[in-house]
Parts: structure tokens; C-alpha cells; sequence
């Protein structure tokens, strides 16, 4: 928790610009609905820095506004400071986890670090979010289904183990 009392997310996938910034989008507003919007800073950032200034990708935007969600961030690399900054840091598959535990630099970092599909219960076939790039619309459909419930879920445990209230 930080000095400001707010609990930090940092949502983390390969490009920024599909995945993260949606699971940023449905946790926010996730923390919205239950009145916690001034207990939460929630950001999103990417491995790769190929999109960083761009907007999500259209199509991501495109299959998130029906749900309420409008993506409005800018892609960013994540960096060194990150892992000072959050308190928590998600990576949505095994490649983005790998690499995120790499840049740590403490074992304390290492272990801000968690997996997204760890967090998913209604589709147990999934242990991790995939990406959606060069799939068609049902893959993006899949990333916000998945994210809808392993954000759910995340939130739950993170509000039980740190005692937050509004
Ligand atoms: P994301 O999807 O990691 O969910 O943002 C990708 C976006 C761009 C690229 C790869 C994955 N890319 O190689 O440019």
C-alpha cells in the first residue's frame, strides 16, 4: 500500500495496446461499481515498446465498448521504476511473467509479480489470457470474457487480504 493509502495495479502484456489496457478498463470499472475508485490507482504497460503513445487497438476498442469499457490509455514500456511504484504487478501469460520476473531486481519485486489466469474460474480451460493480435474478433471477445472474470476475482482477494473498505 502506498504512503497515499491507495492500492497500485499495474496490468502488464506483450504489446500494451490489447490486453492490458482492457483488464486496466474492466478493473477500473470493477472499483468504480463498489465505490473503491479513490482506494485504487490502476495502470497498464508493455513489455515491447513497438506502440508506445498509441491508443488500444481499434479492435480491442471496438469489442469493449458494448461492455461499457472505453480505452483511453496510451501505451507505455514498462520500467525499473514500476516495480518500486506498484504493489502489484500482472502479467497476462507465461512469456509476459517470464520476462517480468527477469527485470525484477529484488526478490521482494519478484514477488509483486503475478499471473492473470491464475485468477480465472469460469473458463478452466484457460490458465492464461491469450493474446489476441492475429486472432479474429472471437479472440477478443475471449480476452474480455476472461478478463470480466479473473478481474473479479483478483479484486475480491486483493480487497480481503489488505483489509480495504470505501
Ligand atoms: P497485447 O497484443 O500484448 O495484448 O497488447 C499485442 C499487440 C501488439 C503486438 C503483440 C501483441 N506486436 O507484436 O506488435
Amino acid at each position: 500500500m502506498t504512503e497515499s493509502g491507495k492500492y497500485s495495479i499495474l496490468f502488464i502484456c506483450l504489446g500494451n495496446i490489447c490486453r492490458s489496457p482492457a483488464a486496466q478498463a474492466v478493473m477500473q470499472a470493477m472499483v468504480d461499481e463498489r465505490g473503491l475508485t479513490d482506494r485504487f490507482d490502476i495502470d497498464s504497460a508493455g513489455i515491447g515498446g513497438w506502440h508506445v503513445g498509441d491508443l488500444p487497438d481499434k479492435r480491442m476498442r471496438v469489442h469493449a465498448r458494448p461492455r461499457g469499457y472505453e480505452l483511453t490509455h496510451r501505451a507505455r514500456r514498462v520500467s525499473p521504476a514500476d516495480f518500486e511504484d506498484f504493489d502489484l504487478i500482472v502479467g497476462m501469460d507465461a512469456g509476459n511473467i517470464d520476462d517480468l520476473r527477469y527485470m525484477a531486481a529484488t526478490p521482494e519485486q519478484q514477488d509483486k509479480v503475478v499471473m492473470m489466469g491464475d485468477y480465472i474460474r469460469r473458463y478452466p480451460h484457460y490458465d492464461h489470457v491469450p493474446d489476441p493480435y492475429y486472432e479474429g474478433s472471437e479472440g477478443f471477445e475471449l480476452v474480455l470474457d476472461l478478463l470480466e472474470d479473473s478481474c473479479d476475482n483478483l479484486l475480491n482477494q486483493i480487497i480481503e487480504q489488505n483489509n480495504i473498505s470505501k
